[in-house]
């Protein structure tokens, strides 16, 4: 019998490096990205190119993306198994967008609830870049032709406008694109803010008792788990209208392995104190190994950037066979 090879599907997704990653990145996202690395041809990548639509300081950003790559590398992703880049470093991504930015049209774009939240929140600094974001990343998916794409709820519209776009494109142009499906992992937790539990836990939040960023100190992160807004009742256990201790539940159980049933029976009769203490003594437990990792990785600055080359080559040499593709089928002369 003849053996047919199986080729692995792509997994394609980036995060930006606007600061270090929270707990509510390595639950909800980072995590999945390393355990889909057995089952799939995975690119990841630091969508630095994405962080200029909101502004930042250049040292910062600089500093911001060596972490975030030596962070990936730290929580698992293993740049001999995976494609991993830094977005900027290969410029089909910059072309590729403005490709399909002539195939995108205004009133797509200004429907994204992302454009309309950011334009909000920054006023003053309402550029293209901000309106033209889902483009860009678009073309960050359909230069590597992904199947799937992991990504939380608020980026659910652009893959939809991903999709739209790619499929346009196709009809206009012939096919160029694979049109990719959302991944949306069974598993993949949505933690909240330790300051608001009714909104998400974010990296850029001013308030930093918030956020647990994967490299706090151990007793930062206890600290701040003893610091976390809940409700004035007693009782630990799961449900509705309690916001703050679902949201320990949650990280405690994905922390653990812990079910919520167990949770609540271990801490049966036990008050919050107690409580917070084991989730911050948890937490500081898991990210342990991360963190001294990240440490060694960042002292090495020779390692990265060669680790940052060799993924920017390998993602060009892919890239580029999408890109070419579609410049001839709009009708660019090739060189
Ligand atoms: N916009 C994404 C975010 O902020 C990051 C991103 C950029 C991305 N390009 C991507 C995610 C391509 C998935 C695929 O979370």
């Amino acid at each position: 019998m003849e053996e047919v090879r199986q080729v692995k599907q792509r997994i394609l997704s980036g995060i930006q490096p606007t600061g270090v990653f929270t707990l509510g990145n390595y639950m909800g996202a980072i995590t999945n990205w390393e355990q889909m690395q057995e089952d799939y041809d995975c690119a990841y990548f630091i969508a630095d190119l994405h962080s200029l639509t909101v502004r930042q300081e250049p040292a910062q950003l600089r500093k911001h993306t060596m972490e975030a790559f030596a962070l990936l590398l730290a929580c698992g992703i293993d740049p001999e198994r995976s494609l991993v880049f830094v977005q900027s470093h290969v410029h089909t991504h910059a072309e590729m967008s403005w490709i399909l930015n002539c195939s995108a049209l205004m009133g797509e774009l200004g429907r994204m609830t992302q454009f309309k939240d950011k334009s909000a929140k920054h006023a003053d600094n309402i550029n293209a870049g901000l309106f033209t974001y889902p483009v860009l990343m678009a073309g960050d998916i359909l230069l590597y032709q992904a199947d799937y794409v992991p990504v939380g709820a608020d980026q659910k519209q652009h893959l939809e406008f991903t999709r739209d776009l790619a499929e346009r494109f196709n009809h206009f142009y012939g096919n160029v694109f694979k049109v990719p499906d959302g991944y949306f992992p069974k598993a993949g937790a949505r933690v909240m803010s330790l300051q608001d539990p009714t909104s998400k836990m974010s990296k850029s939040d001013p308030n930093p008792n918030a956020y647990i960023s994967i490299l706090d100190d151990r007793n930062v992160i206890i600290n701040k788990f003893k610091r976390a807004v809940t409700d004035s009742e007693t009782e630990i256990v799961y449900r509705e209208g309690k916001d703050g201790i679902n949201n320990l539940i949650t990280i405690y159980s994905v922390m653990t392995g812990k079910s919520f049933a167990e949770i609540e029976k271990e801490f049966e009769g036990k008050g919050y104190g107690v409580f917070k203490l084991a989730v911050g003594e948890a937490v500081a437990d898991k990210l342990q190994p991360i963190r001294d990792e990240f440490n060694r990785l960042i002292a090495d600055k020779k390692y990265i950037e060669e680790t940052m080359a060799v993924g920017a080559e390998r993602a060009y040499k892919i890239s580029r066979r999408t890109l070419d593709k579609a410049k001839k089928k709009v009708g660019l002369l090739m060189p």
